[in-house]
């Protein structure tokens, strides 16, 4: 070895730190609750080990179990006490995020995002109202247009019960437009949509369907979210939401996607957001449990990987173990 230039001299204790591009901090995470209508207790999910879906009476105590971690940012979730074909529940004045939402936001200082879909309000689990032959010609599903409307009036009862952002995740095409026009006009100016963006059509969402029970009925989701074959149109579909005013730009898987983020990254100005998602928490999981990975390594190079990529912040279930290592 006589070549002059050794990257190892840069690893070592002392000078490795000075030199390190990417850094993790809980500020940088955001973690998902569960709140359920249907329950008194905590129900444990389990598919997802150390999530729980919890009664709005505890969601103040779940908010303030994150932010003993350090973390301070919430993504809220709900599972309504009843469903119909609209999802009505989603946008009801005493709905389950609305009334977590109020508890919270006058309870404690976390700054709440809401998730904004229909998917777990409607009785067929899709993320919007189907178009009217929906169930017999597997070549519909969602009447898009129809929905718009419905994501505007959700999201605009999340701002009133005290949501800081929006995350509108029902890739219906114009939703960050119309959601950004229904929260202005009822004066939330300065609550902030954080679009999911690229949001594709994973088989990593599986965990999260059981835990927010929003699996489709029939069908799939493939019309409405991303072919994962595609790259290009991700940043097409970005570009979109920006032009509609939205703030920060999601990518949803997080690790499969990768190239997707870096992409978003270096194209748009935005924050970035990823979602490491509840398949990509429970692989770890399950392989930690057999032995086979250290799960505090793993699940900290996951998000390290996510901030390398370009991610500013995450959506994590590993928010608050990572949080507490840091
Ligand atoms: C609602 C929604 C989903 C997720 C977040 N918001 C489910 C889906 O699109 O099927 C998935 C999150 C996860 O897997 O962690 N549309």
């Amino acid at each position: 070895m006589t070549h002059r230039d050794r990257p190892r001299r840069l690893r070592r204790d002392g000078v490795r730190s000075l030199v390190s591009e990417t850094d993790l901090e809980a500020t940088d995470l955001v973690a998902p609750v569960f709140v359920d209508a249907t329950t008194d207790e905590r129900v444990p999910i389990e598919s997802m080990p150390g999530h729980e879906r919890v009664p709005v009476a505890d969601a103040v105590d779940r908010v303030e179990e994150v932010l003993a971690t350090g973390v301070e940012a919430v993504m809220l979730f709900g599972i309504p006490e009843s469903k119909d074909s609209e999802g009505s529940r989603a946008w009801a004045e005493d709905g389950v995020v609305q009334r977590a939402t109020r508890a919270i936001t006058a309870e404690t200082g976390a700054t709440v995002i809401t998730d904004v879909c229909l998917c777990e309000y409607t009785d067929h689990g899709h993320c919007g109202v189907l178009e009217p032959d929906a169930r017999d010609d597997p070549t519909l599903t969602v009447d898009n247009d129809a929905t718009l409307d419905l994501l505007a009036r959700t999201a605009v009862s999340h701002a009133e019960a005290g949501a800081d952002v929006v995350a509108p995740s029902s890739m219906t095409d114009g939703m960050v437009g119309a959601i950004r026009d229904g929260l202005d006009e009822a004066g939330f100016t300065d609550v902030a949509i954080m679009s999911y963006a690229a949001k594709y059509e994973s088989a990593f969402y599986g965990p999260f369907r059981d835990a927010a029970d929003g699996a489709p009925a029939f069908g799939n989701r493939r019309h409405y979210q991303m072919d994962p074959a595609n790259g290009r149109e991700a940043l097409r579909e970005v570009r979109l939401d920006t032009e509609q005013g939205a703030d920060v730009l999601m990518v949803k898987p997080g690790l499969p996607y990768l190239d997707v983020v870096s992409a978003v990254r270096r194209e748009f100005d935005h924050p970035v957001a990823a979602y490491n998602v509840s398949g990509e928490y429970a692989m770890l999981h399950a392989a930690a449990e057999k032995g086979w990975l250290d799960l505090d390594a793993v699940a900290r190079e996951s998000l390290l990987s996510l901030k390398r990529a370009g991610a500013d912040l995450i959506v994590t279930y590993f928010a608050e173990d990572v949080a507490r290592g840091l």
